[in-house]
């Protein structure tokens, strides 16, 4: 029997470079197929090609054994097969009946009963005429599944589906997942996230510069021989050791933060020199606070002091010039100029200060060049990296950082994590926001839990626990 799908010898070049070099995998029905790499490797090129988006250079594809060549991507979800994107691609301003049947409309209330199936099959509750803007990244992304999925395709391609979503929602995606496939489809997953691939895969594919570097059926692999393919070495440890220590001097300070319906009582102090994680569940408030202690939204009652002086009334920009940065959880909106170069981009926060070419290599970018290539042509988690990177020129009093590795490959994450922690032993004081508790024990002095809108716990560096942490969490 033929696989449901196949590529021989797959290649794809941009401008002359190649995405993509002789690509051939093979995924059958009813299977989950794994597909990792650093960012730049190749894996967007690869789904896209499948998706119909554009067509490869060389080689073939197949389904059921007969060549598949899409003239589109409406083709190709004629063919069966459905593209859940690493970036969204949902119209804010319409509602999410709207978005799911855009080029097939049954009717008003066809759409939304429709609608509330597909939504309550993700457990998500919400009305079918929500406008999108109004929903959370999470939500979106769940939304954006969604529309993949009732589309009935027997080939489904997850490009990075997690990015959005915290651990609960991205379990509920990994059951839907096991789902389709135990209907019988064959379902792609590309994820930065090693564990979850190695825990839901039954084949892998491992690029790394465009190239297959290796590959096989998952129970062949751990996480370390991973790494070590798709970074072409072995890694030591996923987390830099922390030398340096808080100092006792508060910096920063939060004090009975309260908005209705989304703060309640939030009062902390991060010291010089200290890393704090924020850790809680999609919707606990984590990135709302974020956006009140950098003020770009208000809050009803509350005060905010850097360095003991109120600057809860202070404009976003004039607490920057106080010495604020806040590195946000929707990056590639908040903040780059797709036209432009990657050197012009990374100097957009601090011009003067500024040293692309240091800050590329620190992040490990990956790009043709600084001056030159437009950060639209970067692939999705080296964008992430110029986004983040614009930030890393200055060394602010207090830095918050929401998702800082979302998209991010497990190399450079390191590098962030390195970069973090000068930041500290040079005396700034971190907030980061981070879905995965891991992480957060992996790199902070202390960690602070939130539950609906509170502060529902605090731990400490040599006390962590990932299960009291979460428990709190939920
Ligand atoms: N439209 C484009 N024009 C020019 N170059 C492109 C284009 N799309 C992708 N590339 C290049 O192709 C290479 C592979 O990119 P791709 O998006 O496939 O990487 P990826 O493995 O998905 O990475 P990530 O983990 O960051 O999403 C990168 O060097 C990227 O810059
Ligand atoms: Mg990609």
């Amino acid at each position: 029997m033929p696989f449901l799908l196949e590529t021989e010898a797959l290649s794809k070049s941009f401008g002359g470079i190649a995405a993509l070099r002789d690509v051939t995998l093979r995924a059958a029905a009813g299977g989950i197929f794994g597909v990792v790499g650093e960012n730049g490797a190749g894996k967007s090129t690869l789904m896209n090609l499948l998706a119909g988006v554009f067509p490869p250079d060389a080689g073939r594809m197949l389904i059921d054994g007969a060549p598949y060549l899409p003239s589109g991507p409406a083709d190709s979800v004629r063919r069966g097969v459905a593209l859940v994107h690493q970036e969204l691609n949902l119209f804010p301003n319409l509602t999410i009946a709207e978005n799911l049947f855009l080029t097939a409309w049954p009717g008003r209330g066809a759409a939304r009963r429709l609608t509330r199936n597909l939504l309550a099959s993700l457990d998500l509750n919400l009305p079918p005429d929500t406008l999108v803007e109004n929903l959370s990244a999470g939500e979106r992304q769940l939304v954006e599944i969604a529309k993949a999925l009732h589309q009935q395709a027997r080939i489904v391609i997850f490009d990075e589906p997690t990015t959005s979503l915290t651990g609960t929602e991205a379990g509920r995606l990994h059951d839907i997942i096991r789902r389709l496939a135990e209907r019988g489809a064959a379902v792609l997953y590309v994820s930065h996230d090693l564990s979850s691939v190695l825990r839901l895969a039954d084949q892998l594919l491992v690029l790394r510069d465009g190239q297959a570097a290796g590959g096989g059926p998952a129970s062949e692999f751990t996480e370390e021989r991973l790494i070590a393919l798709l970074v072409g070495r072995p890694i030591a440890a996923l987390y830099p050791e922390r030398t340096g220590q808080p100092r006792a001097e508060p910096v920063f300070e939060a004090r009975g933060l309260s908005h209705p319906s989304i703060l309640e009582d939030v009062s902390f102090t991060l010291h010089r020199g200290e890393i704090v994680g924020l850790a809680g569940l999609m919707g606990s408030g984590r990135s709302e606070l974020a956006r009140i202690l950098f003020g770009i939204d208000s809050c009803a009652r509350g005060e905010v002091l850097l360095e003991g002086r109120f600057i809860e009334r202070l404009a976003p920009r004039e607490r920057v010039r106080a010495g604020m940065a806040y590195i946000t959880e929707s990056r590639r909106e908040d903040g780059l100029l797709m036209p432009a170069g990657v050197a012009q981009n990374l100097a957009l926060v601090f011009p003067r200060s500024a040293r692309p070419a240091e800050i590329a290599r620190a992040v490990q970018l990956r790009c043709a060049n600084l001056d030159r290539q437009p950060v639209a042509e970067l692939s999705g988690g080296n964008q992430q990296k110029v986004a983040l990177g614009k930030w890393l020129a200055a060394t602010p009093k207090v830095m918050i950082l929401d998702e800082p590795t979302r998209g991010i490959d497990v190399g450079a994450r390191l590098e962030i994590y390195r970069i973090i922690h000068g930041l500290a032993d040079g005396g700034t004081a971190l907030l980061v926001i981070s879905s995965e508790i891991e992480e957060l024990i992996g790199i902070c002095d202390r960690i602070i839990v939130m539950r609906r809108g509170a502060l529902a716990g605090e731990f400490h560096r040599h006390g962590y626990n990932r299960e009291s942490i979460l428990e709190r969490a939920l």
